[in-house]
């Protein structure tokens, strides 16, 4: 197994290019399955979760080309084998994006049930509840979720989504795309990643409306076109590399970003002491050396402060000026970070869903594990604002939602080297 291999101390300087965003890329592609002509997806990210979702439109029979820019062409004509099986689905969670698409385009789906994963059990059953009441005849056996539309065609209806669900609304407003009729999503979820894909099914003749607020309209077309499209940035991948920034008393930019999708981070960057400049596609966090104060943050959906950062956000606090809670309100095991954090001198208290933060001056480098993707993120910035050397190891999890980190991070004049075991 790979490891990071980090001298920290020194403070980052530089720019930094953003890839695509993986939340976005992910449904995007699971939505060409719904596609009759071929569809083309640019600014895909080259990670591993990316590669796993190529894999299982593959296997579902979906013909893909792949260049070198990571452009991919999807042809989903001849889809044939209507299983997403758990040898795939067990590595990404996201697998459960191609239920919606294949039953509203197939009639039929066996989908592996994704298991929990490190951070909590994150179920499915407002994903199965909605597309139930759309008309499909679901059991769970054997592990795998059996979905099929025996009248054919989905029906579009009203649903109200007990909790916001990121996917959970990626999925239904992928399947209302070729339902009979409307389907109105309240409580929808509002997150950029959301109105990306809204905006790729509408460019492939979908109708919908009210993408990015609490409640979206579909209304079911009997088929969509190909076409062309470029994913969003990664709005999550930006708020690490300007966290790095922050925590190591620097100056970043992040290019090819959209900042309006970062306004929650910013505001909180600004509250830790750092000057912000933002343009039309990047953004600058400069410290001007000074360390950063602590900031309270509690995690909620768009356009709320993001659970995806609050790994991040717990190693700047760790080495800011003063103290600060940190309450994650989405996941219920999202804080295995810190018991690492806490083996390079972080100071932090855990009371239930909050995590009670008191800033050192220094961390000390250590060796440390990933369990988790943003984990992976937060367990990787302390080592940079550590004194000495940090090994991060089971880096697999950072693959699988960042692009070339240790490249990334080495323009930003980090001391990063990747090892393998
Ligand atoms: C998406 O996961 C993201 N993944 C996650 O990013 C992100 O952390 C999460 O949204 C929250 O923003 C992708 O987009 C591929 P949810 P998702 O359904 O959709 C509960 C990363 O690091 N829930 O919005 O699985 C659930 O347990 C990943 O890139 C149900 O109870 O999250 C959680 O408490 C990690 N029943 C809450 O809703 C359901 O049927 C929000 O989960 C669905 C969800």
């Amino acid at each position: 197994m790979d490891k990071l291999i980090i001298a920290g101390g020194k403070p980052l300087k530089g720019e930094v290019i953003i890839s695509g965003a993986k939340n976005a890329a992910l449904p995007i592609m699971a939505a060409t399955l719904l596609a009759s002509d071929n569809v083309t997806i640019s600014n895909v990210p080259h990670l591993k979760d990316v590669t796993t979702m190529m894999e299982l439109l593959g296997q579902l029979g979906a013909q893909l080309v792949v260049d070198e820019k990571m452009n991919v062409q999807v042809d989903a004509n001849h889809v044939n084998e209507l299983v997403a099986p758990y040898e795939l689905v067990k590595t990404m969670r996201a697998s459960i994006l191609v239920l919606g698409p294949m039953l509203a385009r197939f009639g039929k789906a066996d989908v592996s049930l994704p298991g929990g994963c490190a951070i909590g059990t994150r179920p499915v059953d407002l994903h199965l509840k909605a597309l139930k009441a759309m008309g499909a005849d679901i059991v769970v056996k054997n592990g795998y979720i059996k979905a099929q539309c025996k009248r054919g065609r989905l029906l579009g209806k009203t649903l109200v989504f007990d909790t916001v669900t990121v996917t959970g609304t990626e999925n239904i407003m992928m399947a209302a795309a070729l339902a009979e009729g409307k389907t109105i999503l309240k409580n929808a979820a509002r997150e950029p990643e959301v109105v990306d894909l809204a905006n790729f099914l509408i460019q492939m003749g979908a109708k919908i409306t009210g993408a990015g607020t609490h409640t979206i309209e579909i209304d079911g077309v009997e088929s969509l076109a190909g076409g062309s499209y470029s994913v969003m940035p990664d709005r999550i991948e930006a708020g690490t590399y300007l966290t790095a920034g922050a925590l190591t008393r620097g100056q970043v930019t992040v290019k090819q970003v959209k900042p309006d999708n970062l306004l929650s981070m910013l505001c909180k960057f600004e509250e830790a002491g750092a000057a912000i400049t933002l343009g039309e596609d990047w953004v600058t966090l400069d410290m001007h050396g000074a360390r950063p104060e602590a900031v309270s943050i509690s995690t909620a959906p768009y356009p709320a402060f993001p659970t995806d950062m609050q790994a991040q956000f717990m190693a700047l606090n760790a080495v800011a000026d003063g103290a600060s809670s940190v309450t994650e309100n989405i996941f219920e095991n999202r804080f295995m970070h810190v018991q690492e954090l806490q083996r390079m001198g972080a100071q932090i208290r855990l009371n239930g869903n909050t995590a009670m933060i008191t800033g050192v001056e220094r961390l000390t480098g250590a060796p440390v594990m990933a369990t988790d993707l943003r984990a992976s993120a937060g367990l990787i910035l302390a080592g940079l604002a550590a004194d000495g050397e940090t090994h991060v190891e089971r880096i697999y999890h950072v693959d699988r939602g960042y692009e070339r980190i240790e490249e990334k991070f080495s323009m930003l004049g980090a001391d990063i080297k990747r090892r393998s075991e």
